[in-house]
């Protein structure tokens, strides 16, 4: 609610809840998981890409805690986080094909080895959950001060609506390629709820939102499963993995589980607890770059545009 008078997120005002929250999160943390700072073997944290203050209170305080308990201090690449929240809790190993959707990055990665990325394809415009994030506000849908995290309360009246009822636009799809573009789609929505609403007033609007909502969201998740099946044949895998804030999409895990299981493949899925930004999924990356031998000093610098380690282009 700090951001409400504000009409969007002011980053000043994240960067002080991060100070505020970063060590009583670490305190609960660590009492929840029954372990005390003297059990840890590095501090791993996010060092880009994002916001510069909230990633200066993260990296701080990262440095402090390692500097103070002789820790060994780990950076971590915000989208490699997501990628191992993968691995949490499943056997997958790589080769396989990422579909990384967040409110950030819409992305699809062939991860050959681990830390080797190709990127087959990105948002030409804007992600994923961007796009259901801009949906529930048209909609009405999130509470005053609230403007990230749509894409849940779009999923959640999406239920009671027909996901056939209106025909929105799957920008790009039966072309040769990995890229997706959303930006369509939003006008689309928006361009449809302005007609409605100057048609047959207000109330329709209210009264269509659920079938809005279901077609937007099978638009969405048509364009992902189209690409995500096709980059998984061409890179011949057997599997891919779902991550990103996106990936706790119920509609999306159902139906890209059920076209690569007729494909041929197996989808990984992390619980929806670790698809939303999360501090295991960057423990996770932690521990696989320290068991690298990798470590960083205390120079660590937060940075607001870091391409991801080992990231090539397939373009
Ligand atoms: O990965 P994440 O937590 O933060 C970023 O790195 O951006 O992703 C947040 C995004 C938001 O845009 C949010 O609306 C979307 O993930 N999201 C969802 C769902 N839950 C979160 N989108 C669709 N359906 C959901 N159930
Ligand atoms: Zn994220």
């Amino acid at each position: 609610m700090d951001h409400l008078p504000y009409g969007g997120v002011v980053p000043e005002l994240a960067s002080r809840a991060h100070i505020r929250a970063g060590l009583p999160v670490i305190e609960s943390a660590l009492e929840e998981a029954g372990v005390r700072l003297d059990d840890l073997s590095a501090i791993a944290v996010t060092h880009g890409p994002g916001l510069i203050g909230s990633l200066l209170a993260g990296v701080n305080l990262a440095k402090g805690l390692a500097f103070g308990c002789g820790l060994p201090l780990i950076g971590i690449h915000h989208l490699e986080g997501h990628l191992f929240s993968a691995l949490i809790d499943s056997d997958l190993q790589p080769p396989f094909v990422a579909l990384l959707a967040s409110g950030g990055h819409t992305e699809l990665i062939h991860v050959r080895k681990l830390g080797h990325y190709e990127l087959l394809g990105a948002t030409l415009d804007d992600a994923a959950g961007e796009a259901f994030d801009k949906v529930a506000k048209l909609l009405g849908l999130l509470p005053p001060g609230q403007f990230v995290m749509g894409g849940r309360a779009v999923s959640d009246i999406a239920r009671d609506g027909n996901p056939q009822a209106i025909r929105f636009p799957r920008a790009l799809s039966g072309r040769a390629t990995y890229d997706v573009s959303f930006s369509g789609l939003k006008t689309s929505v928006l361009t449809h709820v302005n007609k409605l609403r100057k048609q047959d007033g207000p109330q329709a609007v209210v009264d269509a939102t659920a079938d809005i909502a279901a077609s937007f969201e099978q638009a969405v998740v048509d364009v992902l499963v189209d690409r995500t099946v096709q980059a998984v044949a061409a890179c011949n895998v057997s599997h891919a993995a779902l991550v990103g804030g996106v990936a706790a999409n119920r509609c999306l895990r159902a139906q890209l589980a059920s076209a690569l299981e007729n494909a041929g493949a197996r989808l990984v899925v992390p619980d929806v607890a670790l698809c939303t930004d999360n501090a295991a999924m960057i423990a996770s990356a932690g521990a696989y770059r320290f068991a690298q031998g990798e470590t960083d000093g205390y120079d660590l610098d937060a940075q607001p545009r870091l391409p991801l380690p080992g990231l090539t282009t397939s373009k």
